[in-house]
């Protein structure tokens, strides 16, 4: 079949809808055949300038069918994993243009606060005098000379409560969040991507006090060098800037924040001072913490006598929350399911956890963790 502007529209507009469903396997296939109709187009083309125009086209399709590809192997999918797909994400229709800002980026006023989450003390303390005090204290922040405002990067691995904590932090300065994830934007981006860019931090710096988050920010800003992407080399500036047009006045309460578990992809102009310059290394959990993490995720369920939370606590050297919740939620569905099957309710015991456990092995090695300590190491 002759490749035709109908039938391009028709595959692209396909791939993008599958995309922003966060059906990655579907939304695959069609943004690469959109891209290759691009190239045939582009190839009939006789004007210079267009088929230009047209090849950065089909690249910037062939880059979010690899991110589909990217998202997929972590596990991605309908619903997503930890750090997924946010709550209150709009549906929207497969129309991209003309959109603005408030149907893409999602508002939201978070209510997790830091007690909630476990552990992670030195983490804590860190934010409270970098983002919660001096927006608190303006006046005490001001007389020190202390900023206000500006960027924040949560790095660590998979599952540890970097996304929960973004979120705590906005609950505690009950601010606004604009919370962004990168294939959202990057299907909003094809095409108008620096317009995008302004609409959000437009939006942001109108509300009294408001966080602008980039949840897995690695996807949205790889390093420019291995990256083909002209979205990327559009957009990457244009963040930049507006992080430089940031008002820091005491105040004017606008924090940045981005999370990333692959910080050493990130392009490098985002760490400069006055940008993502804050980087806070959110660790697995030590022993305490995970005591916390049981007594959180079991706390609300029936328990035998004999569970013994710093049992298990000790037993899950190397887990994150995420493998920790994921052990409670295992060990209380595997009850639920027999006494629905008609056996008689009882309590949850220490075996049915420990059997759990052995079921559900962490999903970080310790590999991963000497690579995010070097990187930490080299940032300090
Ligand atoms: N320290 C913690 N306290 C309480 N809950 C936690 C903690 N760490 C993780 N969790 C739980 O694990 C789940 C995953 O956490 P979260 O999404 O914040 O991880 P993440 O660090 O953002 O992971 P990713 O890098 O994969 O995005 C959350 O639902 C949260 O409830
Ligand atoms: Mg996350």
């Amino acid at each position: 079949m002759p490749a035709t502007f109908a039938t391009f529209t028709r595959l692209k507009d396909k791939g993008i809808a599958a995309l922003k469903s966060g059906d990655y396997a579907s939304a695959r296939p069609y943004l690469i055949q959109a891209a290759e109709c691009m190239i045939e187009l582009s190839e009939e083309s006789s004007d210079a300038a267009k088929r230009a125009e047209q090849e950065s086209y089909a690249k910037e399709l062939m880059e979010l069918a690899k991110d589909c590809d990217r998202r997929m192997k972590r596990g991605g999918g309908a619903g997503g994993g930890p750090g997924g797909r946010g709550r209150g994400e709009r549906a929207r229709d497969d129309n991209d243009k003309g959109a603005d800002a408030s149907d893409w980026v999602v508002k939201e006023r978070p209510s997790v606060r830091f007690a909630d989450v476990a552990g992670l003390e030195d983490v804590k303390e860190e934010i409270h005098l970098k983002m919660i005090y001096p927006f608190r204290h303006p006046e005490l922040a001001q007389h020190y000379g202390i900023d206000v405002g500006g960027g924040v990067l949560l790095f660590g691995p998979p599952g540890t409560g970097k996304t929960m904590i973004a979120k705590a932090i906005a609950g505690e300065l009950e601010a606004t969040m604009f919370v962004i994830t990168p294939a959202q934007l990057m299907s909003k981006w094809v095409g108008e991507a620096e317009q995008n860019v302004r609409k959000l931090f437009d939006a942001a710096k109108s509300e009294e006090k408001s966080i602008i988050f980039i949840d897995e920010v690695e996807a949205l800003v790889p390093k420019r060098r291995s990256s083909d992407s002209t979205v990327m080399q559009r957009v990457v500036p244009q963040i930049l800037q507006e992080l430089e047009g940031f008002d820091r006045k005491a105040g004017r309460a606008l924090l940045f924040m981005g999370a990333t578990n692959e910080p050493w992809s990130l392009d490098t102009a985002m760490l400069r001072p006055g940008r993502l310059d804050a980087k806070i290394y959110v660790p697995l959990p030590d022993a305490a913490a995970r005591f916390k993490l049981f007594e959180i995720y079991l706390g609300k369920r029936p328990l035998a006598d004999d569970v013994d939370l710093a049992a298990l606590a000790e037993k899950t050297d190397g887990y994150s929350g995420a493998d920790i919740k994921a052990v409670c939620n295992r060990s209380a569905s595997e009850l639920f399911l027999e006494s629905v099957q008609g056996a008689e309710p009882r309590k949850i015991t220490l075996r049915d956890i420990l059997s759990a456990i052995e079921r559900t092995p962490p999903s970080v090695t310790r590999k991963d963790c000497e690579k995010y300590d070097a990187w930490a190491a080299q940032q300090s």
